[in-house]
């Protein structure tokens, strides 16, 4: 029988500080005018507690998914997190977050695909499911460009914001869901857009930090050239292959990285503005999460419907491409959660403090013993500890003793 991956879950979160185009007007030499001319920005979110990283916002975009999805974490088999900004370069940012979140039966690994991040993730969420190999998976883009970013170099700095976007993707029986979807990749441009020190290329040190290479480096123009073309040919591929014509499409949702290139992508496909998706003037290009949070959006704004026929397309560093057809499947608004519900998903997350708070202390315990914690562990290590005591008594002795000849 058929298995759907249907979205059922969806949920976004933004850093509460604004970073206007007058606040970057007063760090580099640029314009209010010029940033909405040329990009189409007003504004873009900005993380400014340490405590906030990438892994934070997406623990808070996918519990609001779950919560729509209804669904306790443990239930979870996968956990995706697409992201260019991870908390760490290992371990992955989808581990940090199936610990927090108590996903104690998912699997979880990070997906590097640039803005495409979240389209790659959603296609291979997806084909888990169809395969049988998960019947839930969690589907994240977050990113902290702003930790990246080089606040000295306009080129760059007024393009980019932070936040996260989640969708829970479920098994189903009932048509609908993921549809199709394509991925590209062509390598050939990976220096347009690079963050190039910090890997095996440059290791991170006193040289690659004079020279910046810690800060996204981009050649604007070129990348401009290669979305304006991609956007609209992924939109026409992935059209194709879910058998729509491109005038039976409710609403595209691209990756939000400047609207004069979501505008020439609309024109190059004939479709009015009304149905393309835009919330760039708000949050800039936040790479991964443009797509979940602009898809999160539409949804509240009331702007999708049961059945409606979505395509979502980006392109990214890599360079990357990713689109993918979704027929929404379950019914809007969400209904939400009764109290209790809601009291009984924050205990679980509680919940899975204390769990996580445990294994670490087991471990740390573990260590301590340097050994499995059971009767021939202690075995071990208590002979292991009478040995060296029995040397201990021996070495004055010895080293008492003229050396033989
Ligand atoms: N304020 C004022 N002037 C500026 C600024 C600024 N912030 N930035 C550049 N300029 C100047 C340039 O120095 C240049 O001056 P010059 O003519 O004297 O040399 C002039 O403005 C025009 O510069 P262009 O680079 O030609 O400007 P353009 O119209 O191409 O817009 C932009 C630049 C916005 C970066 C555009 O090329 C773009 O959006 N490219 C795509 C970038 C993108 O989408 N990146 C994200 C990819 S997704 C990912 O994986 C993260």
């Amino acid at each position: 029988m058929a298995r759907y991956a249907q979205i059922v879950g969806w949920g976004m979160c933004v850093p509460d500080h604004i970073l206007t185009n007058d606040d970057l007007s007063r760090i580099v030499d640029t314009s209010d005018e010029w940033i909405r001319t040329r990009t189409g920005i007003g504004e873009r979110r900005i993380v400014t507690e340490e405590t906030e990283t990438t892994s934070s916002l997406a623990v808070k975009a996918a519990r609001a998914a779950l919560e729509v999805a209804n669904l306790p974490p443990r239930e979870l088999d996968t956990v995706i997190v697409a992201t260019v900004t991870p908390d760490y370069p290992f371990p992955a940012t989808a581990c940090l977050v199936q610990d927090r979140l108590g996903a104690s039966h998912a699997s979880a690994f990070d997906l590097n695909a640039g803005c495409s991040g979240f389209v790659y993730g959603l296609s291979v969420g997806a084909s888990l499911i169809a395969s049988g190999q998960a019947d839930t998976v969690l589907v994240i883009g977050a990113e902290t460009l702003s930790r990246i970013t080089n606040w000295n170099d306009r080129d760059t700095c007024v393009l980019f914001g932070d936040g996260a976007g989640a969708v829970v993707l479920a098994a189903s029986q009932i048509p609908g869901g993921v549809r199709a979807t394509v991925l590209g990749a062509d390598g050939s441009g990976g220096d347009l857009l690079i963050l190039p020190g910090g890997g095996s290329r440059h290791p991170t040190s006193r040289q690659t930090m004079d020279d910046g290479l810690h800060f996204i480096h981009m050649r604007g123009r070129e990348v401009f050239r290669f979305a304006t073309r991609i956007m609209a040919q992924a939109t026409r591929q992935v059209a194709e292959q879910a058998g729509w014509a491109l005038d039976e499409i409710s609403l595209i949702i691209p990756h939000q990285a400047n609207q004069r290139i979501i505008q020439s992508s609309a024109s190059r496909l004939k479709l009015p503005p009304e149905r393309v998706f835009s919330n760039l003037e708000r949050y800039g290009n936040t790479s991964a999460a443009s797509i979940p949070i602009a898809l999160c959006e539409a949804v509240e704004q009331g702007r999708i419907h049961p059945d409606d026929r979505l395509i979502l397309v980006g392109f990214g560093a890599g360079l990357t491409w990713a689109a993918a057809a979704v027929q929404w499947g379950v019914p809007l608004p969400a209904e939400p959660l009764p109290w209790w519900r809601r009291l009984w998903h924050w205990l679980s997350y509680r919940g899975a403090r204390w769990r996580s708070l445990a294994l670490r202390t087991l471990r740390r315990l573990a260590g301590l013993l340097s050994g499995p914690i059971h009767r021939n562990g202690w075995r071990t290590r208590l002979s292991a500890w009478r040995k060296r005591r029995r040397q201990a008594q021996k070495e004055p002795a010895a080293r008492q003793a003229p050396p033989e000849r």
